[in-house]
């Protein structure tokens, strides 16, 4: 059965669907000898050759599901130009090519859901499934009523995020957002627009996965219910009417 590029190079575990296009539209990938730089095109794994950067891909990967907790300095990503610590470090003892679902930045910490499927890493990042990521985070100052109104309101662009006073201490205090939008830097950016700078960033829950049990650079397995429910997302349509590539 022919299946678009994309989803054979995550089910490979070569990468994320997302990631698996900037290969294709950077003529790293093959099918059967031939550039195809076409976010369209389609090959059958069964009887073509596909091959990333000359290499041909091997037989499907069994599916691995982790949750880290990522520490602060650390890089959300496989490799470090500048040779920081990357996420992919910490995990180097399992017998997996993991790849993270969504990103944290370097100063911000909490939950990394890691896996190598590809399909499920795309529904947990893209917008259009909504999947809800809750951060604790320490802000310079106290919102007024109306600065938290105004966290309230969000970016603007898709649902607004919950927000929560948590906690004041003598300068700062601790908030909780909860957003489903997921574009980079949306906590800082939202933040510093109400004129409370973040101090520190903690994911705390990504979907149904939490940092429960973990200490920072700790992983564990995501259990088969956490699994399932994930893999939930793949049969909800969610969203504005968007129908997603698949
Ligand atoms: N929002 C941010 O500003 N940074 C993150 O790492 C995640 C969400």
């Amino acid at each position: 059965m022919k299946l678009r590029l994309q989803k054979i190079l995550a089910e490979a575990g070569i990468s994320s669907r997302r990631e698996a296009e900037t290969f294709i539209l950077a003529g790293r990938v093959t099918v059967n000898g031939r550039i195809v730089r076409s976010l369209g095109s389609k090959a059958d794994p069964e009887s073509d050759l596909v091959a990333v950067d000359g290499r041909p891909l091997g037989p499907p990967e069994t599916k691995a599901y982790f949750v880290l907790y990522k520490p602060r300095g650390v890089i959300t990503s496989r490799k470090d130009e500048r040779g920081r610590k990357t996420v992919a470090d910490l995990m180097r003892s399992l017998p997996f090519r993991l790849f993270p679902a969504g990103r944290l930045d370097y100063d911000a910490e909490g939950v990394l859901i890691m896996t190598n499927d590809g399909e499920l890493a795309m529904a947990l990042t893209h917008p259009s499934y909504q999947v809800s990521r809750t951060y604790l985070t320490k802000v310079r100052g106290f919102p007024s009523p109306s600065a938290l109104a105004f966290l309230r309101r969000g970016s603007g662009s898709g649902p607004s995020p919950r927000v929560r006073l948590v906690k004041k201490t003598p300068k700062n205090c601790w908030i909780e957002i909860t957003l489903t939008t997921g574009r980079y830097h949306e906590v800082k950016e939202i933040c510093a627009a109400a004129g409370h700078p973040v101090l520190r960033l903690i994911r705390t829950a990504h979907g149904c996965v939490t940092l429960e049990g973990l200490q920072p650079g700790e992983y564990r397995p995501l259990l088969p219910r956490e699994v399932r429910h994930l893999r939930t997302l793949l049969r909800t349509f969610h969203g504005n009417g968007e129908k997603i590539q698949r």
